[in-house]
């Protein structure tokens, strides 16, 4: 029976570059729905970028970008990198799309006709410099349990703790360096505590994680026991500025972006329905005999297998027949660092030449389809890859199609093929149902290991009649055929298993076999007598240590000696999410420069013209708590915005003359992290060569310069 599939993966934010993190769950969803194909199913695999929200509106103004232009950005990269992966969507969309914001509207509207939809006045942290609310996460402070500095609103990277943002000491606003107030607003709230909510989550969200016993036991402390109404009410609404779809008949309230993200699902799915002239209502209506499946990571469960089947269930349309949480991926045991260049971005790792069909193997050999973390260790990967992929798989093309290409014409055995395979590899054609379990189960480990102990069994074939002896043995000749016929069959029997990691070289190996694409039903029945094989050409290289090394080595972010004591921080959840190669190429800028005065007396107009010289504003300056040099400065620079300044001037300047005066600052300075937080750049100041007595001087331009206004 044909099966009606949608799948999706989560979809990524628009501010950021994909990673090797972000693969672990887009190559699991594309080798699952590549299966499906294979198995003659009509499965479709959609998904989008996830491009509203505070975070992405101030980095697109930080990169005087609109929205609009950053997105369309990242989404050309993030196009490119999954092709790169051979991430094949059959539709790549964006969240900020007429059929989203259709749908946003159309569940909105529903569930404000069910009364799911409450108004309530909420007091929130204001920042009054950028005039906006701030989320948890641009919030910053002291930790009210540790006393740590630097702490964002929500939680202690240092001692762990969890608290609310109104708890930190010293708050202050991560975009602008203000001190946040605290302002009341109205706020949309999707009633989950209704009763009807309840009733519902409590008995079909199980179902939605019926094939993870860890989720269920994650929805059990979500929802605790019957009778203890756990779930508060969502707050759906952001106030303007924003970036995202204003809610209907709520001018300046904007839909939160997790609200109309998963709605990109459908969007997505609309959008290439409308392409395809495929029927919407067919997989999305309620009662829909479709199945529909989200890849999702652990991290946002909640979401996926509560807030969004109750959203779908009474606004009128079908829910997830199933969500599939996967874990989070390390590197060598350890989280991602941009320090160690464990964080490594999917552009660099196709840069630097390394075949993504390595990772792809990797991944699936370690995925198995529980939440568990996987890790990349990069000896195994490459001991991995070399001995399973060339070592036994490649092997076995390589070890025959010589010999069918000089001795038999490229021409395999005439007959008595199907009795001589059978008799010689039994099993290796009866594991393909097997095989095919281990897929739909999510369990690519399990498959992988069957697959692997099939290519031993063929090696041990070949080991036992070494073709290379029969070649040279007068009067071999029939057996020789037979065996490398054997081995041919062999070779495409797991190159059908493998076709779902492996699509590139699978579309190679065909070529090489002479047969049209293979789908699994091709697994049985063996090429026909007498068939035709092309000329093999190597299919894959082993990977070099060397590469490895490299890869490290280009995302590695070298923390440079601070060389100036004057340096601008930027908004740190911006900042973290740099692609690191951005970050390097600051980086190297400012090397390169610092090089050039020491080593030469000249520089380029070219080197010049790198430097962002910007006239900034004085808004606000203050004493760092703890820092004896430092002094925190709020920076306008006009249409640019603000930013927030630690400069080394403290034994020279006191806070309080230097707010409103003018200076010059250094805007494109790399970020860097330092005790007070990360910079990124500097106010220009003059000293003498050792920077110390008998003073500084801050620079001030001539009046009439205005905030923002480039210094050439
Ligand atoms: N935009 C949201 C998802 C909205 S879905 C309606 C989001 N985006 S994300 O870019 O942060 O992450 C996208 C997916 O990648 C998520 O499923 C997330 O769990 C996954 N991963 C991101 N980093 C990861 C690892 N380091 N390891 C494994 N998966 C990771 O969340
Ligand atoms: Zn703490």
């Amino acid at each position: 029976m044909t099966r009606k599939i949608l799948v999706t993966s989560a979809l990524p934010y628009a501010n950021g570059a994909i990673h090797l993190g972000h693969l672990v769950e887009y190559i699991q969803t594309d080798i699952w729905t590549r299966f499906q194909k294979m198995r003659g199913h009509e499965c479709w695999f959609v998904c989008a970028d996830d491009t509203h929200g505070t975070p992405i509106m101030l980095r697109a103004e930080k990169e005087g970008l609109t929205p609009e232009q950053l997105i369309a950005r990242v989404h050309a990269e993030h196009s490119r990198d999954f092709a790169g992966f051979h991430v094949a969507f059959d539709n790549y969309y964006t969240t900020h799309s007429d059929e989203t914001r259709h749908y946003s509207e159309d569940i909105y509207g529903k569930l404000k006709a069910a009364g799911l939809i409450e108004v309530r006045s909420i007091e929130q942290y204001y920042d009054p410099a950028k005039q906006m609310f701030l989320p948890d996460r641009f919030i910053k402070g002291e930790c009210p349990k540790c006393g740590a500095k630097d702490q964002y609103g929500d939680a202690c990277e240092s001692c762990g703790a969890a608290y609310a943002p109104t708890e930190l000491k010293n708050p202050y606003s991560a975009v602008s360096g203000a001190q946040p107030v605290l302002k009341s607003s109205d706020h949309y709230f999707f009633k989950l505590s209704d009763p009807r909510c309840q009733e519902y989550l409590r008995h079909a969200t199980r179902e939605v994680c019926k094939a993870q016993p860890e989720a269920i036991n994650k929805l059990q402390e979500w929802l605790g026991e019957p009778g203890e109404n756990k779930l508060t009410d969502w707050d759906i609404s952001r106030d303007a500025p924003y970036f995202g779809f204003e809610i209907p008949g709520a001018p300046g309230k904007f839909f939160y972006v997790w609200l109309d993200a998963p709605i990109g699902y459908m969007g997505s799915f609309k959008n290439f329905c409308t392409k395809k002239g495929l029927d919407f209502d067919a997989f999305w209506g309620k009662g829909s005999a479709a199945e529909l499946y989200h890849f999702i990571g652990k991290d946002i469960l909640y979401f996926h297998a509560l807030f969004w089947p109750a959203e779908l269930e009474h606004a009128g349309y079908r829910t997830p027949t199933s969500v599939f949480a996967h874990g989070f991926l390390t590197v060598d045991g350890a989280k991602m660092s941009k320090s160690r260049g464990t964080f490594i971005t999917a552009e660099s790792y196709l840069t630097q030449g390394l075949n993504p069909e390595w990772l792809r193997y990797y991944f699936a050999a370690k995925l198995n389809g529980t939440m568990e973390d996987i890790d990349l260790n990069l000896d195994d990967f490459v001991s991995r890859v070399n001995s399973d992929l060339i070592g036994k798989y490649i092997n076995i093309a390589s070890r025959a199609a010589g010999f069918i290409a000089k001795r038999f014409g490229g021409t395999l055995l005439h007959a008595h093929l199907n009795e001589r395979f059978h008799a010689d590899l039994p099993g290796i054609a009866d594991a393909a149902e097997e095989i095919a379990g281990h897929y739909e189960a999510r369990d690519t480990a399990r498959a992988l290991r069957r697959v692997m102990a099939l290519a031993d069994q063929v090696n041990q074939y070949v080991d036992k009649h070494q073709p290379w002896a029969l070649a040279k043995q007068e009067g071999q000749e029939a057996r020789l055929h037979e065996v490398c016929s054997v081995l041919i069959n062999a070779f495409r029997l797991l190159t059908i298993y493998l076709k779902p990691v492996l699509p590139k070289l699978a579309q190679r190996a065909e070529e090489f076999l002479n047969v049209a694409p293979l789908h699994w039903a091709d697994a049985g029945h063996l090429l026909p007598p007498a068939h035709l094989i092309n000329t093999y050409e190597h299919l894959m290289q082993r990977i070099d240590p060397k590469q490895i090394e490299a890869l490290i080595a280009a995302n590695r972010e070298s923390l440079a000696p601070v060389t100036v004591a004057i340096t601008v921080s930027p908004a740190p959840t911006v900042a973290d999410q740099h692609s690191p190669q951005r970050h390097a190429q600051h980086q190297q800028a400012t090397e390169d420069k610092m090089q050039t005065q020491t080593d030469q007396p000249h520089i380029s107009i070219d080197d010049f013209g790198k430097i962002d010289l910007r006239i900034a504003r004085i808004a606000d300056a203050q004493h760092v708590e703890g820092a004896d040099k430092l002094i925190r400065l709020t920076l306008d620079l006009g249409a640019d915005g603000t930013r927030n300044v630690f400069a080394g001037i403290k034994s020279a300047y006191d806070p309080a003359q230097l707010v409103g005066r003018l200076t010059v600052m250094v805007a494109n300075l790399a970020p860097r992290k330092m005790k007070f937080g990360l910079s990124e750049g500097m106010v220009l100041a003059a000293s003498d060569s050792d920077g110390k007595s008998p003073g500084l001087f801050l620079l001030s331009p001539d009046s009439g310069a205005q905030p923002g206004m480039r210094v050439k």
